[in-house]
Parts: structure tokens; C-alpha cells; sequence
């Protein structure tokens, strides 16, 4: 199926004015948006921006960009950082090898191209922990180019308004790559900047995940997953063909996983260098991990992907 044939240019139009009337009025101010000049905002920022919402929420990401650009306000101040200075700054962010990820990303930008910040999708996708949308969200955020941006909250938006689902799962046949192009197709002319900004606010403000704001909703009367749902609450059907279908799975206790100890490995690192043993010793008794081959892959994994170091039989930041 084709993105193109989701879309007619009327709905498209109502759908763009709608979105950025909304945005007018409701746009959140985020300190990533600011600093725009005619050249573009500074891509570097964007990136640390982006890197840090990957996995977390705008609230928990506010203090840290802010703390992080006072500290290393350009891309050469970050490649020039120690890098455990660089995982020190990330402690309580989570998903620890974004930092790394960002240092590495820094050091590649400064030594491979110099004064120019990376532009293309294979420039930008060639560094560490940019995929493709983050590379979409620089090319848009920094260079104002005209391409759609697909994260979580702009894919729930475009899937319920078009077509009626609110994950790609419930969709069959319709893949990723038409839901790029979709979201291609939508972007205003010239605006893809402010559109995908406001995506995005729309997307985490009103169209959200649970408990959607439907009633205050500009886009009801076109939204197709909207009306679905008045459609199947009338009657009151409950094996309606949006309903999600999900698998019983035994759920893993956060707390068992690998990603919570190797986060508490780091936490602990972070605060001063220990002796593996010792290390071990604590990560049984504070935390339940008593297995030692697997405390012993931990290590390794943590080491391999540049986060700690272990010298003798010392495990310190890199
Ligand atoms: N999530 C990911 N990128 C974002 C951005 N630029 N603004 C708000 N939320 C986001």
C-alpha cells in the first residue's frame, strides 16, 4: 500500500493547518528549540537533544541538556572531554552508552569533518547511536529540511489519524517504510522544522498513549482511530478489528534484568574504582545478583561497550 493512497490533498491540508494551529497555542518552549537563525539551529545541540530523548522523557531530559551544554557547549568541547568525566555527567539519565555513544559521535565529527557538521542520512547514520531518526531530526531540527520525523509520538499520531491503529502491529501490511513515507508526505512545504516540533508536542500532549484527549481534540472529525472507537463503544462491541491482540508473556521483574545491573555497576564505578571482587560482593548483597558468571559477562559487556575498565583486578571508569 501506498503512503500517497492514505491521503487525499484536501485531508492533508485540514490536517497541517489543524496540527499547527494547535502548536501555535500549545507548543511546549524546550530549550532545544531556541537559538534558531537564518543558518539553522547549531546541530550539535540538536544531536545532544535527540540522543538524550531517545529513551527518556522531555521532564527528565530538561536538567541534564541544560547542565550538559553549560559544560560542553560545543562539539569540540565534548571530543575534548575526558570520557569519564562525559559518563559521570549522565549518572540518573539510564541507558548509559548514549553517553559514550555521544562522546565517540563528537571525536568522529571534530577528526572526520572538521568545521562541517554532517548533513546526509549516511553521514549522519555512520555515528555512534544515530540511527534513522535521529539523523531525520537533525536534518529537520538543524537544517530546516522538509522530511518527516517518526518517533513514538508522531507515529501514534500519523497511525490513529490515517488509519486507525495505534501501533504498526494492528496494521497489517503496512510496514515502516510507508509510515515514512506518510510521514514525508504530510510535511508542509517549508516548515518541516516547526511541523515536526509540533508532531511531536501533539503527539505527547494530546494524542497520547493512554487516555487520549480526544474530546479536545482538533483532528476528531477526520481522525479515523477516533472513530472507531465512538463507533464500537456504540456498539459496544468488544472483538473490534482495532482491538489490540496481546500475548500473555511472564513478565521479568525490572529488577532481574541485565540492563538494571549493569546500571547499577556503573552507578557504582562512577562513585570510585573497586576491586572486581569486592564489586561482586556488593552487587550480590545490595542488588541480588549472585551468579558469578553472570556478574562476569556483565563486566565484560560493560567493558566492551566502553562504559568501565578493568586493570588488574581494579574496574574503574574508562
Ligand atoms: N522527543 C524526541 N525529540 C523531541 C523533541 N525535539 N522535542 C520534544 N520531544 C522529543
Amino acid at each position: 500500500m501506498r503512503a500517497s493512497s492514505k491521503l487525499s490533498k484536501s485531508s492533508t491540508k485540514h490536517f497541517q493547518k489543524k496540527i499547527l494551529e494547535w502548536y501555535r497555542t500549545h507548543g511546549r518552549m524546550l530549550p532545544w528549540r531556541r537559538g534558531k537563525t537564518k543558518w539553522g539551529r547549531d546541530p550539535y545541540r540538536v544531536l545532544v537533544s535527540e540522543v538524550m530523548l531517545q529513551q527518556t522523557q522531555v521532564d527528565r531530559v530538561l536538567p541534564y541538556y541544560k547542565t550538559w551544554i553549560r559544560r560542553w557547549p560545543t562539539v569540540g568541547s565534548l571530543a575534548r572531554a575526558r570520557l569519564a568525566s562525559v559518563i559521570k555527567a549522565w549518572a540518573g539519565l539510564g541507558y548509559n552508552r548514549r553517553a559514550v555513544y555521544l562522546h565517540e559521535a563528537a571525536k568522529k565529527i571534530t577528526s572526520e569533518f572538521g568545521d562541517t557538521f554532517p548533513r546526509t542520512d549516511d553521514e549522519l547514520m555512520k555515528l555512534p547511536g544515530v540511527g534513522r531518526y535521529t539523523a531525520r531530526a537533525i536534518r529537520t531540527f538543524a537544517y530546516g529540511e522538509d522530511v518527516g520525523v517518526l518517533e513514538t509520538n508522531t507515529k501514534r499520531v500519523l497511525l490513529r489519524v490515517f488509519l486507525g491503529v495505534s501501533s504498526l502491529r494492528e496494521f497489517n501490511g503496512f510496514r515502516e517504510k510507508e509510515l515514512l513515507e506518510l510521514a514525508d508526505a504530510v510535511v508542509p512545504k517549508g516548515k518541516g522544522d516547526v511541523w515536526n516540533q509540533a508532531m511531536m508536542d501533539f503527539g505527547a500532549l494530546v494524542c497520547t498513549a493512554k487516555n487520549p484527549k480526544c474530546e479536545q481534540c482538533p483532528l476528531r472529525e477526520m481522525c479515523k482511530w477516533y472513530q472507531l472507537q465512538t463507533q464500537s463503544s456504540n456498539l459496544k462491541t468488544q472483538n473490534h478489528s482495532v482491538k489490540v491482540k496481546t500475548r500473555k508473556l511472564r513478565r521479568i521483574k525490572f529488577k532481574e534484568t541485565d540492563r538494571y545491573f549493569r546500571g547499577r555497576i556503573v552507578d557504582v564505578v562512577r562513585q570510585q574504582s573497586v576491586p572486581k571482587n569486592q564489586l561482586r560482593t556488593l552487587m550480590g548483597r545490595k542488588y541480588g545478583l549472585s551468579d558469578r558468571d553472570r556478574f562476569d559477562k556483565l563486566v565484560g559487556s560493560l567493558v566492551s561497550d566502553g562504559l568501565i575498565a578493568v586493570s588488574g583486578m581494579r574496574v574503574s571508569l574508562p
